[in-house]
């Protein structure tokens, strides 16, 4: 463009024309073809220029969009559904074992669960624990108790905030429970293997739990949904707490580990934290909530050793 701009004062002048310089008119007809050459060259190599930006930015465009893409087949199709199992302890010599599973949020996935059944059923441990969310929906409580019913250790929990679902839910829940030889627990506590544990269940987000515990238990282990409602417990009160609610966050950007889809307690979104009240474990939950996506944040059936 810049050789256009200086046509003016160049060899096309006027004062060219005047013959002053003595060229010839064929000249000054060849300066002109020259320019107008050089102004196409110009403009195609603009032209040229264009296009290698468009083309830069469709390809850019269309990475971005096969990316996205790819992470939500990855969130949607595979995540929800790959398992993970994370072994944990607590104390320096476990003499117990749990499972701990949450947020199951039953919507009907009957192969996915049977597959966190049989995956627990594969593991060592002394007692399952389950931390609230059965299903959101009372139409898949019954499917949901007869799958779990194949659990082969004795299976502990808590009502979530979804399981609030009616007296008769919750004695179908109850009795599903007890036939694995565990308890459904609301407010209220059990000594469980033979004077070895004392189990206490929460429901609430301010814990109603009882202050003392059962003196013939050696070791003291708290379900409660809410990762939160350990804030009022006693200094030292539990071996273990163990909590769901969290999902983890559900999706989560790799490397930063923060969570997006929050329905989250913060800072205790998952994993294991050390209170004044006793180890909180809070677990990422085995279902979804809401968006059936999970991005980083695998649903997991964790074993803690105390
Ligand atoms: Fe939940």
């Amino acid at each position: 463009m810049g050789w256009v701009g200086t046509s003016g004062s160049g060899p096309m002048s006027p004062k060219g024309e005047s013959g002053s310089s003595g060229r010839s008119l064929s000249s000054v007809f060849l300066d002109e073809r020259v320019y107008a050459v050089i102004a196409m060259i110009d403009w195609v190599s603009v032209g040229a220029r264009v296009r290698r930006v468009s083309v830069l930015a469709a390809a850019t465009l269309l990475a971005v969009g096969v990316a996205v893409g790819l992470c939500a087949a990855y969130g949607f199709l595979i995540e929800p559904h790959w398992i993970k199992v994370r072994r944990i302890e607590v104390s320096r010599e476990p003499t117990l074992r749990v499972i701990h599973i949450s947020d199951i949020h039953y919507k009907g996935e009957r192969e996915y669960l049977a597959k966190v059944v049989a995956t627990i059923n594969s593991i060592g441990a002394d007692i399952v624990c389950f931390t609230g969310d059965l299903v959101e929906d009372a139409e898949h409580l019954s499917e949901g108790l007869e799958i779990l019913s194949g659990i082969r250790r004795p299976l502990y929990g808590v009502p979530g905030n979804h399981d609030h679902l009616g007296l008769s839910h919750g004695q179908a829940v109850r009795q599903a429970f007890r036939k694995t030889g565990g308890d459904w627990l609301v407010e209220t506590n059990v000594v469980a293997m033979v004077g070895a544990l004392e189990i206490v269940g929460s429901s609430g987000r301010a814990a109603r739990i009882p202050r003392e515990g059962r003196k013939e238990a050696r070791k003291r282990l708290l379900l409660t949904h809410y990762p939160d409602a350990v804030g009022g417990v006693p200094a030292g009160a539990y071996d273990l707490m163990l909590a769901g609610h969290t999902h983890g966050g559900q999706v989560r950007i790799p490397l930063w580990d923060r969570p997006i889809l929050r329905h989250t307690v913060l800072p205790c979104d998952k994993g294991l934290f050390r209170t004044a009240a006793g180890p909180l474990h809070v677990s990422p939950g085995i279902g979804t909530y809401m968006l059936g996506v999970r991005f980083g944040c695998r649903p997991e059936i964790t074993v803690i050793g105390f």
